[in-house]
């Protein structure tokens, strides 16, 4: 949930430590911080607030050095404050760390250092860290970090640096993210690869107690038991445009019009010239497919509507029955498993902590776990028996949009393949649906051309204290997401609701000044749809539809009608969702809200 950064090299480290953090920011934003090496000095700046106050603090012609750490906080342990906020140092002020996680068993291992003399200045977990390494440090400052993680419980991404050894950065992941960049002349540590993406493209992806010594010649990396170990150098193709605004006012704007892209991209990795779904890195067989009897899907937020839609998805296409479990509810509800069920694990960031439990609890139960990812090589990645990536390019806007309509992308046709795998249609039928959802990026274009019409709706319903969203079928979840991003960026209250439970009580809000988000494209249920807007109509409710493109129907009993293009039912689910992520953005942008950086949120929840 924070973000950290180490530099070792010959370049200024300020510049270099605040620009990394800013891309990392995404992670948290509540206080931030530097410790460098400077003429044998360890100097600290910290401060409350996003990582532009830092920068603004900290007068860079007074710093000067090459090594160095940074991070920016997310708070768990102790409110946001320049106490709270890191690096933290020890008691002589020669150790500083930053870290990222949650030190489990930090009350008991301060009450301990206490006792033998520690001083400490923070109400953080964090400050334990860099107490147990002034603890046994004895010249070795890797020594130091061995050590003192055997006493650690929880989870952490942990760099440090002692003005006793001035020519190093000391790491270590456990849980939390860590990459290493490998530069020339110059190496670093990140929680995530924007924050060195402008100095190298070779990145090494840390496993769990790995712990790297970095000088500005050599990357180290040893196990727990300090022996050397190797690991893969992997070549970052992405560029950091992909990564940076663009132009946008904000990185949600840019990722919700990346969307046609996203999926044109989907098309061309998935999809071949006879229009045949081809999912190369699955390491199931046909067969492994043609005996799956059971799916269970595992997810947080929005990840968790798009599981849903995957089960809309496989149940109608594949006929395999599909169980859908919050990550939170899976692994502390004893789930009993059957013999060939399959778990997909999905997630954007593949760090969230709920997630990667429910994967390790279902792997600890035998079973498969294949999980839908968009970053490479990140902890859920590495510990599923197959990957799926969604190649969305990464997302840096704390409300996730772009993940979203490419994990519904892939359970589209995911559920076609297995369709076909198993038998239940041929290429006649797969031929068919593929060439509808090859029209999606064509379709969405249309939509994003109409964004003014529904920055007017924003406009006009900015002063609603709370809405109610409503989809039925496989627009159900889509009601519930359009629900979760409004709450989420514009801090408006909104409750997401299948159509067909209102009359089971959501229909007691209805009033005049309550606006309900009728997502009612033409399908099976446009009918009942329909009824439910009378109703609402009746109760003297506003009405936003989100309807097929020409429905002049719905327009008579509606206050505000935004429009999709004609679609098939399955794939109107992706359409919808434009409008209402666009609704969301601008209403948030109309109350003055910090659209990428909501309040209390964080990007990657890697705590529990
Ligand atoms: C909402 C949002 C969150 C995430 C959830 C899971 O916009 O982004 O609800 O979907 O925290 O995150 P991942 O997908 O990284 O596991």
């Amino acid at each position: 949930m924070c973000g950290i950064v180490g530099y070792v090299g010959k370049k200024e480290v300020v510049p270099i430590l605040i620009d990394g953090l800013r891309r990392l920011e995404y992670r948290g934003y509540d206080s931030a911080g530097i410790a460098l090496l400077d003429k044998g000095n360890l100097t600290v700046a910290k401060s409350k607030g996003k990582v532009e106050l830092l920068d603004n603090s900290v007068n860079r012609s007074h710093y000067s050095g090459t090594v160095g750490i940074g991070h920016t906080r997310w708070a768990t342990h102790g409110e946001p404050s320049v106490t709270n906020a890191h690096p933290h140092t020890d008691c002589s002020k020669s150790i500083a760390i930053v870290h990222n996680g949650i030190i489990e068993n930090y009350l008991e291992l301060k009450e301990k250092l206490i006792k033998e003399g520690h001083k400490f200045r923070s109400k953080t977990d964090s400050e334990v860290i860099a107490h147990l390494i002034e603890k046994y440090y004895k010249g070795n400052l890797e020594k130091a970090v061995l050590s003192s993680i055997k006493k650690l419980k929880g989870s952490y991404a942990i760099a440090v640096i002692t003005k006793d050894e001035p020519h190093k950065v000391v790491a270590v992941k456990c849980g939390s993210p860590l990459i290493v960049g490998i530069g020339k002349e110059e190496n670093f540590v990140a929680s995530d690869v924007p924050a060195i993406l402008t100095h190298t493209r070779k990145v090494i992806y840390l496993h769990d107690y790995d712990v790297v010594v970095l000088n500005e010649k050599k990357v180290q990396i040893k196990n727990i038991k300090g022996k050397n170990v190797n690991r893969r150098v992997e070549k970052i193709t992405w560029d950091i445009n992909a990564a940076e605004k663009g132009g946008y006012s904000h990185f949600m704007l840019k990722e919700i019009e990346e969307q046609p892209d996203v999926i044109l991209n989907i098309i061309k990795r998935r999809i071949d010239d006879k229009r045949r779904i081809f999912f190369d890195e699955l390491k199931l067989n046909k067969n492994d497919f043609k005996s799956i009897k059971k799916i269970t899907i595992i997810a947080c937020g929005t990840a968790w509507h798009a599981g849903l839609i995957g089960k809309y998805l496989i149940e109608k296409h594949a006929r395999i029955p599909v169980e859908v479990d919050l990550s939170s509810e899976y692994r502390y509800r004893k789930p009993p498993s059957i013999k060939n069920e399959l778990v997909i694990a999905v997630s954007q960031s593949g760090e969230t902590a709920d997630t990667l439990a429910a994967l390790r609890l279902a792997r600890h139960n035998k079973l498969k776990v294949i999980t839908v990812c968009n970053v490479i090589g990140s902890s859920m990645v590495r510990e599923s028996d197959s990957v799926i990536y969604t190649h969305a390019g990464p997302e840096i806007g704390v409300a996730s949009t772009k993940a979203y309509t490419a994990q519904i992308s892939i359970f589209y046709l995911l559920a076609v393949h297995l369709a076909f795998l198993r038998g239940v249609i041929g290429r006649n039928t797969e031929h068919k649906l593929v060439k509808e959802f090859e029209e999606l990026p064509k379709l969405i274009t249309r939509i994003l051309n109409n964004k003014k019409d529904i920055e007017s709706c924003a406009e006009k319903y900015k002063q609603a204290s709370s809405f109610l969203y409503l989809g039925r079928n496989i627009n159900y979840p889509t009601a519930l997401e359009g629900a979760l991003k409004l709450k989420e960026i514009s801090y408006i209250h909104a409750e997401g609701c299948s159509a067909g439970e209102m009359k089971h009580g959501p229909i007691a809000l209805v009033d005049e000044k309550l606006p309900t988000v009728c997502i009612a494209p033409k399908s099976v249920t446009y009918e009942k749809m329909l009824s439910n807007i009378q109703e609402l109509k009746a109760r003297c409710g506003i009405v936003v539809s989100v309807a097929t493109e020409r429905d002049n129907i719905i327009k008579k009993h509606s206050d505000y009608v935004i429009h999709i293009p004609k679609v098939n039912e399955d794939l109107s689910c992706i359409l919808a969702t434009i409008p209402l992520q666009l609704l969301a953005y601008y209403m948030a942008v109309a109350k003055g809200r910090d659209v990428d950086r909501p309040r209390n949120l964080a990007k990657s929840v890697t705590v529990e």
